[in-house]
């Protein structure tokens, strides 16, 4: 569905969480939705302060502008803190998010971006794109279970070589590396690099977070979204 609304950008909306009131709700378990943690403006002031304090603090957009794209899929945007710079730059962003509350402070942000309400897992976008990130633990705040189906909708949106970059933390209970890995070439996801922040320090053994860098190695037969790309 597209939606065009007086002054302001193109809002696009997917099926999405605030339609979403049953007990079939699949979210009803998103550890981001049911969380209790800082949204919207409150999200976003984190990163002030530590922009204030004098610390980079646009290390994705960084490493992701710095492998060229002109077109990239911001999934799990939030409140668009990485789109937003990405754009800055020049490059044209997408950027797709569950939680309203997220995406009404990245159109307050930046109005004219292309911000999408929805969920990654049925993301249909008809069109692909140079490269996607998922930038701020998106891979661990999915609902369980989604994220074979996340990842393989994320590789319909890339173009065939098209990198997907995904940063997320390590913890005993959480996602693992090698579940990551099996799920994206599950999804015809290479594996090319791993660092150990978004500034491209090294992987080393233990570490407690991680960026991964694989590559679209084909298009899965009949599941490449076409379009304006
Ligand atoms: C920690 S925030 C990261 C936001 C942003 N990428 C950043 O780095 O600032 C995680 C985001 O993942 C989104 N998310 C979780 N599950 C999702 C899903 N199935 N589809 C779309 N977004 C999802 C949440 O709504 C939330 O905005």
């Amino acid at each position: 569905m597209t939606v065009n609304r007086p002054g302001a950008g193109l809002h696009r909306m997917l099926p999405r969480m605030s339609d979403a009131h049953s007990s079939n709700d699949p979210h009803q378990h998103n550890p981001w939705l049911t969380g209790d943690r800082d949204r919207g403006a409150a999200y976003d002031r984190r990163f002030e302060r530590l922009a204030e304090s004098g610390h980079a603090v646009h290390g994705e957009a960084d490493l992701v502008a710095g492998l060229g794209p002109r077109s990239v899929l911001d999934a799990g945007c939030g409140t668009g803190r990485v789109a937003v710079e990405l754009a800055r730059r020049g490059i044209e962003v997408v950027g797709v998010d569950l939680d309203p509350a997220m995406l009404a402070r990245a159109r307050e942000r930046a109005p004219l971006l292309d911000w999408v309400e929805g969920d990654l897992a049925e993301l249909s976008l008809g069109r692909t794109f140079d490269a996607v990130v998922l930038a701020g633990n998106v891979m661990v705040f999915l609902t369980e279970g989604s994220e074979a189906r996340v990842l393989a909708r994320l590789a319909a949106h890339l173009r065939p070589g098209g990198p997907l970059v995904c940063g997320f933390s390590l913890t005993a209970d959480g996602l693992d590396l090698a579940t990551y890995d099996d799920l994206a070439a599950r999804a015809d996801l290479e594996l090319v690099e791993r660092w150990g922040t978004w500034e491209r320090a090294p992987f080393l053994p233990g570490a407690s977070y991680a960026v991964s860098l694989h590559r679209r190695a084909k298009a899965p037969p009949g599941d490449q979204e076409r379009g304006n790309a």
